[in-house]
């Protein structure tokens, strides 16, 4: 077991504007308030000792908040060392929740804060719940606690790259508890990843540099989800926007979206932004750097900081290092300028403040009733990773509907049964794809 620490956070004090911005957040997040009415009589979540990691910013609280409305015990860190919105950390251990998770600690800090969820109040009772951002926290009950495993229901994973370690661990035969893959929720990619980036990116590029975006040359890397919406973020500034891509399918939907579709090497040295969103490794190497002009600004919005070789970067220029401010850099490579963003990690949540809380509700939604399903109904679960049925994938969105004055048609017997489905829903089979 570990000592026990209350919380740790940048500054309590901080508690009174978090709390304020987290009452508002609740106001852009129908999804997260109407499951918290839903179950306030149920407390679906009584038992539950859920240990979060995913960043801890203002919507993030929101969710920490509703899992205990419906009745868990919950202790939680950010799984970004930058991704910490310090006031909302603040709120959350103010509000008696154990949060470990300030903006800019560092690597052995960050292992630190993961390890202090694990535990539950001074009688040290262990997690029974998993819920996380990229599978740091998972990783380290997995490999370096084993003997909790058995008393862990199962967890719920939020983004790809996590979610791309779990099907791994079914592959090689070792994922020991039932997972819920919320990545793959239509509400969830199809909306944190596209429309989230597409507000959030710019976002992020603004804060750090105020540069003027419009008439830039920006390439995008990747253009799954993310890159989508990373793509349309820069467009909507007027940038030009170049996209690479590995995948035939979405170097054609970019070209239809009406992006130039190049070889990295070919623009590389012509951009002045570049961002990756593949969630593969060294997609931004060395070469590339020596082959940019003056003043390009690099970042990336994946999950891993590994898709810029931050690493040379520092071990063949970090003697040029300059901090311009927290989380922008400038490197000099043979009298040419690099910006180089959050230190390679993640840049909408390393220099601006992660998606809106409206999208995030989404996301979170999603997250809750994958909590719920795992903690009540576990033995309908082998150890294999799972997705939430689409009724569920249909109730957040409809959930999120009123807010925005959305008004739906609604099919009558005959319309429905002409094309196949019931009058309530599901309304498309498993097989499309939004
Ligand atoms: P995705 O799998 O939909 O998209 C990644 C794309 O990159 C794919 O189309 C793939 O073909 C392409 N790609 C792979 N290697 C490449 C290479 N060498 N060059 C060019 N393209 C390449 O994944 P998604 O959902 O877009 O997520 C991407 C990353 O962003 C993941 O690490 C994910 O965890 C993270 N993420 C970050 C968010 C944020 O707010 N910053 C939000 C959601 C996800």
């Amino acid at each position: 077991s570990v000592p026990y620490v209350a919380y740790k956070v940048k500054d309590i004090s901080l508690a009174a504007w978090g709390r304020k911005e987290i009452e508002l957040a609740e106001a852009e997040m129908p999804g997260l308030m109407s499951l918290r009415e839903e179950y306030k009589d149920e407390q679906p979540l009584k038992g539950a000792r859920i240990a979060g990691c995913l960043h801890m910013t203002i919507q993030t609280a929101v969710l920490i908040e509703t899992l205990k409305a419906l009745g868990a015990d919950v202790t939680w860190s950010s799984c970004n060392i930058f991704s910490t919105q310090d006031q909302a950390a603040a709120a959350i251990a103010e509000a008696g929740i154990p949060v470990y998770a300030w903006k800019g600690m560092n690597e052995e800090e960050f292992e630190w804060c993961i390890e202090q969820t694990l535990f539950f109040g001074e009688d040290r009772k262990p997690l029974n719940m998993i819920l996380d951002d990229g599978g740091d926290l998972t990783n380290m009950v997995l490999d370096q606690y084993p003997e909790l495993v058995d008393g862990i229901n199962g967890l719920s994973e939020e983004t790809t790259t996590g979610v791309h370690r779990l099907y791994e661990r079914v592959k090689n035969g070792t994922l020991p508890m039932p997972a819920i893959n919320i990545n793959d929720s239509v509400t969830k990619s199809k909306f944190d990843n596209k429309y989230g980036c597409r507000e959030s990116a710019v976002d992020a590029v603004r804060r750090a540099t105020d540069i003027m975006l419009a008439g830039k040359r920006v390439v995008v890397c990747g253009y799954g989800d993310v890159g989508k919406g990373t793509a349309a973020s820069f467009k909507g500034a007027g940038s030009i926007v170049t996209v690479t891509e590995i995948d035939p399918i979405c170097a054609l939907q970019a070209a239809m979206d009406g992006f130039e579709v190049k070889k990295f090497k070919n623009v590389v040295a012509n951009a002045d932004i570049v961002i990756t969103t593949t969630g593969n490794k060294d997609i931004v190497v060395g070469e590339h750097f020596e082959a940019m002009k003056d003043k390009t600004i690099v970042c990336n919005i994946g999950h891993f900081d590994n898709e810029i070789d931050v690493t040379w970067l520092n071990e063949k220029h970090g003697n040029t290092k300059v901090e311009i401010k927290p989380q922008v850099d400038k490197y000099t490579i043979d009298g040419k300028d690099i910006i180089l963003l959050a230190e390679g990690r993640l840049v909408n949540l390393g220099c601006a403040t992660g998606h809106p809380s409206f999208v995030m509700s989404n996301s979170f939604t999603n997250q809750t009733l994958a909590q719920i399903e795992l903690w009540k109904n576990i033995d309908k679960y082998e150890n294999d990773v799972y997705m939430l049925p689409k009724h569920l994938d249909e109730k957040v969105a409809r959930l999120h509907l009123a807010k925005i004055g959305v008004e739906l048609e609604e099919l009558s017997t005959d319309q429905a049964e002409y094309i196949g489905v019931t009058v309530e829903g599901p309304f498309k089979p498993e097989y499309y794809r939004y």
